[in-house]
């Protein structure tokens, strides 16, 4: 896929299939993103990879899902969730970048795991504290954002923004996601 076909590709997904996310695609999204640009180079991230089913399983439920559906539509069932998890933590002095810096890895993780056939989910509504001890993290790490991953079991398409401006995504009767964009025009100034 080129750059802009993976941008396309590229959303949200919320249901899986159970198979497991290989264990080199894995390394290879926390690759990409280790070499990611950096503020100063400062490099505060740390990455917690979550694969073992016990932890996997631990995880579910300190993670929330998709603010704008009701719970039994946007919340994945038992045999829907993701298999595995990453998070992405801080560590060290923080400056106003240090979150830019998350953002800049996390789509780099997204993409690779894309380009590998593997839907994701960024999750920043978050049971932090659990999740650092379940995970037994490190008390210097500060988790920021956990990406929940999995074989897509549905469809999501960018559609265009209806007339009210609603920017709310909505699913149909299959559970498949249609996830409204704002137009160009409506985002850039040419000068
Ligand atoms: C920083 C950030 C935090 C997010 N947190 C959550 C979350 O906690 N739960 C969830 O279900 N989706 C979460 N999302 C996914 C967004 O809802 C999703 O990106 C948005 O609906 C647009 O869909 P798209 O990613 O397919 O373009 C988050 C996305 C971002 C960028």
């Amino acid at each position: 896929m080129t750059l802009t076909e993976l941008a396309v590709a590229c959303r949200t997904y919320r249901r899986f299939t159970q198979e497991e996310v290989p264990q080199e695609l894995l390394a290879m999204m926390v690759e990409n993103a280790r070499i990611s640009n950096s503020a100063m180079n400062m490099q505060p991230l740390r990455y917690t990879v979550v694969r073992d089913p016990e932890l996997v399983a631990g995880m579910q439920p300190l993670v929330h899902w998709a603010a704008k559906l009701p719970k039994e539509i946007g919340t994945p069932k038992e045999g829907e969730q993701p298999t595995a998890f990453i998070v992405i933590a801080t560590e060290g002095r923080e400056t106003p970048y240090t979150n830019i810096d998350v953002g800049i890895a996390v789509r780099t993780m997204t993409l690779t795991a894309c380009e590998g056939g593997v839907g994701s989910c960024i999750m920043g509504n978050v049971n932090v504290k659990k999740v650092q001890e379940l995970l037994d993290m490190p008390e210097s790490w500060t988790p920021k954002l956990v990406l929940a991953l999995g074989y897509p079991d549905h469809a999501s398409v960018v559609v265009d923004l209806p007339e009210n401006g609603d920017t709310s995504y909505y699913v149909n009767e299959d559970r498949d996601y249609f996830v409204p964009k704002r137009s160009q025009e409506d985002i850039i100034l040419w000068r």
